[in-house]
């Protein structure tokens, strides 16, 4: 499981504020960054080293990416062996063997039945296919009028049009006006849940509330309804027990697609291949990306079942015709397919998977260690390798104080995430029980340090 050794990053100069300027970080307060930047030159295992040679831990697995750790051998090998190989391939009407192999990798992984998979390069690109096969898949089967997405409250799916459309995080809508037509269901976020260990007992009724939309639009208006099993985003909100069990049976109820983003909870973060497996639920669709390849080389998969891939092979025309007209020039791209080919090795051999499920309860026991330690924590939620704290906001503020509390960590050597009114845990597999400890003590002592 050990990381590669990689030079110390001795030589990296300090880049001066003029250097900094041309860059716009997303999701940043520039302002704030480029007064007071944060930079990592180097990446090993579970830690990064920032530009003042000091290591920090990576509490969040780079973007809940980097599960396997950094700087794995055997991804760095995989993708140098076929840089000097293949370095690049049209995906558009040609193959090459990488992407046929991994398409049958993840497919095996994947719950039973969904078994195409259609690269993509990113969550959001994830979810843009997703829904648009969504859609296709109903005008093949004659019915074009269903069209209408809901997604749900709290979602996040991604920065695209259709991700902020399907999307229910305001402060990712409000700039933009009118997205596509779509509706949303509530969250699942409830009082009598808060500091709930794992999935919470109360809230599957919810889910009926796609009865309400189903009044308001009419099934035969809606295509799909798009759902995180784990809202990651918002701030890890598991599901509550029976939850996507019921969504799913108002789905078939009404012929309506179900679809799961899986871009944070796929390949292992739950200590299952999937949410889905997790959750007790099977989709229609899946999106998935970030963990795919260890983070290391942008890549993303849909899959979705047979029955869809089928209707548009079997939408007639010429067979040399395009069946569904959208790719990205990236999709299948052959150095991605050998890095995620080289993580999904690592996640089997390494049984990560069960390492994630070993080290859940050590997680969660070390988190929610902090109920009642600080005036300010009004929530603990948590599962798999995935937690978050809700802190009691500043009024008008809501990010203020996870922000301070973020920037305590870091200034102690551990990088945390903080959004919205909450501080956001993603450990990487291969934690050890040290190094919980360690970053949950520091995140105690840091929201103490709180004026
Ligand atoms: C559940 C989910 N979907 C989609 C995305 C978007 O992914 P990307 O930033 O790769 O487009 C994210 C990113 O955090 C995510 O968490």
């Amino acid at each position: 499981m050990s990381a590669t050794d990689s030079p110390p990053a001795t030589s990296i100069p300090k880049l001066s504020r003029e250097q900094i300027e041309a860059y716009w970080l997303p999701y940043t307060g520039n302002r704030q960054f480029k007064d007071d930047p944060r930079i990592v030159v180097q990446a090993d295992g579970c830690y990064y080293t920032d530009d003042k040679g000091r290591k920090v831990f990576d509490g969040l697995s780079g973007l809940w990416t980097c599960g396997a750790g950094h700087n794995r051998a055997e991804i760095n090998e995989a993708v140098s062996k076929q840089l000097k190989q293949l370095d690049f391939a049209p995906s558009f009407q040609y193959g090459h063997p990488l992407a046929f192999e991994l398409a049958n990798k993840i497919v095996e992984v994947m719950p039973e039945g969904l078994d195409h998979v259609f690269f993509t390069n990113s969550g959001s690109e994830s979810t843009d296919t997703a829904t648009k096969i969504a859609r296709g898949y109903w005008r093949q089967r004659g019915r074009p009028e269903k069209t209408r997405i809901i997604g749900r409250i709290k979602g996040y799916h991604g920065a695209s049009w259709g991700a902020i459309s399907f999307g229910g995080v305001g402060a990712n809508r409000k700039l933009w006006g009118q997205g596509m037509e779509s509706d949303h269901l509530p969250h699942t976020m409830l009082k009598e849940n808060t500091f709930t260990r794992g999935m919470p007992g109360h809230g599957a009724y919810l889910a009926d509330d796609l009865e309400e939309l189903v009044a308001l639009h009419d099934a035969s208006n809606i295509a799909a309804v798009i759902v995180e099993p784990l809202a990651g985003s918002a701030g890890v909100i598991p599901p509550p027990e029976g939850y996507l069990p019921r969504l799913r049976k108002i789905c078939d109820k009404h012929n309506i697609l179900l679809i799961f983003d899986e871009v944070i909870t796929a390949f292992g973060r739950m200590g299952a291949w999937t949410g889905s497996d997790a959750f007790g639920a099977v989709p229609d669709i899946i999106g998935t990306a970030k963990q795919l390849t260890n983070g290391i080389i942008p890549m993303g998969a849909v899959i979705v079942k047979g029955e869809i891939y089928g209707a548009f092979m079997d939408a007639g025309g010429p067979d040399y015709a395009i069946e569904l007209p959208h790719g990205y020039t990236y999709s299948g791209h052959p150095v991605a397919c050998a890095a995620a080919l080289a993580t999904l090795d690592i996640l089997h051999k390494d049984k990560l998977i069960e390492r994630v499920a070993e080290m859940a309860p050590v997680f969660e026991e070390a988190l929610h260690s902090l109920r009642g330690s600080n005036r300010y924590i009004l929530d603990i939620r948590n599962y798999g390798l995935a937690g978050a704290l809700t802190i009691e906001h500043v009024p008008g503020e809501p990010a203020l104080r996870p922000f301070q509390i973020a920037m305590k960590c870091w200034e102690k050597g551990f990088y945390v995430r903080y959004g919205g009114d909450t501080i956001q845990l993603g450990l990487p597999f291969i934690v050890s029980r040290e190094e919980i400890d360690a970053v949950i003590n520091v995140l105690g002592e840091s929201i103490d340090e709180l004026t």
